[in-house]
């Protein structure tokens, strides 16, 4: 099978790469220099004349903060490209494996959220998000979406690397306490893609949960990273308007994951032992921890 990844240069793309080492298929990586997702008809091109069977969508608009000045283009790559993927996925009759997010939840829950949940966005980053997987929905192409959280990898910038530094740096740190989630190792993610793609098990449309196993908030996060980084810093708990920030997060995003477990017979590794495992892989590349 021929498998298009879009966004390889972010956390999850860099992960595919590792991923399609152990495959007997063909991986085609894109970033945006190569393909840009937003260019409807280069897309399309593309996916046509490389006869994709699969497409791996992992280029987003990640940025939460900036995208509430920058709705329009949150919503260029987050929304209306991802109904390009999706349209050029239906007309070759390929597979779409999208990513989304926690952020289409309000975070009002206080039981781990299942995907026939309400969503409601509090955010131009969930909305646009959310916007993007009606579009795959309403293409009738063949699709798995997996909705996400709290990813943290070697790659780019993520809470993970910012608290490592931070940690080692200084004496105290304040980290909220009262937003509670799963931190999720991109590794981790692209491993049970791989596992979909490998068991071809691309048949089953619908709209999934994966993060890693396990509850924690932010401030836990840290704590663990700190340990794990050997720094001795003393962090403190705070609440999340002790912390000023002019983007709305949702204090509850645990995501359910029965779903995903039972339906593609998938062992999901406890957050703990992930960050271990990443912290581990900065270490051996020799990344300052
Ligand atoms: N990061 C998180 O905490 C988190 C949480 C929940 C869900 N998710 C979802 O998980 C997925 C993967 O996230 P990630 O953290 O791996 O993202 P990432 O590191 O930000 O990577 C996204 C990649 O897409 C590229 N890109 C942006 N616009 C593009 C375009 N028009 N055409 C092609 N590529 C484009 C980016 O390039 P530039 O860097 O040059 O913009 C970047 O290389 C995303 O769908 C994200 O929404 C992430």
């Amino acid at each position: 099978m021929n498998i298009l990844v879009t966004g390889a240069h972010g956390q999850l793309g860099n992960e595919m790469v590792r991923v399609s080492d152990k495959s007997k298929d063909h991986y085609v990586f894109t970033d945006i220099n190569e393909l840009d997702i937003t260019n409807r008809d280069v897309l399309h091109t593309f996916v046509n004349k490389e006869q994709i069977d699969i497409i791996v969508n992992c280029a987003a608009y990640t940025n939460v903060d900036k995208a509430e000045e920058d709705e329009r283009t949150a919503n260029l790559v987050n929304n209306v490209a991802v109904g390009y993927l999706a349209e050029g996925a239906k007309s070759v009759g390929a597979t779409l494996i999208h990513v989304s997010t926690d952020y289409v939840f309000n975070g009002k829950n206080n039981v781990p959220y299942t995907e026939y949940d309400m969503t409601e966005p509090i955010g131009v980053y969930g909305e646009t998000k959310l916007a993007g997987e009606k579009a795959i929905v309403a293409s009738g192409c063949n699709y798995i979406i997996l909705r996400t959280a709290w990813l943290y990898s070697v790659w780019g910038n993520n809470f993970l690397k910012t608290m490592l530094k931070l940690t080692k740096e200084r004496e105290s740190l304040n980290v909220v306490f009262d937003q509670i989630g799963t931190p999720t190792y991109a590794g981790d993610l692209a491993d049970a893609i791989g596992w979909i793609i490998d068991h071809r098990m691309i048949e089953k449309k619908d709209i999934y949960h994966f993060t890693n196993e396990g509850v924690c908030s932010w401030y836990d996060f840290a704590v663990a990273i700190g340990k794990l980084g050997e720094n001795m810093c003393n962090i403190r708990p705070i609440h999340s308007h002790e912390y000023s920030s002019k983007v709305k997060r949702p204090h509850y995003s645990v995501l359910d994951k029965v779903k995903f477990r039972e339906t593609f017979g998938y062992q999901i590794p406890y957050w703990t032992e992930s960050l271990e495992r990443c912290i581990n892989q900065l270490k051996a590349k020799k990344y300052e921890v």
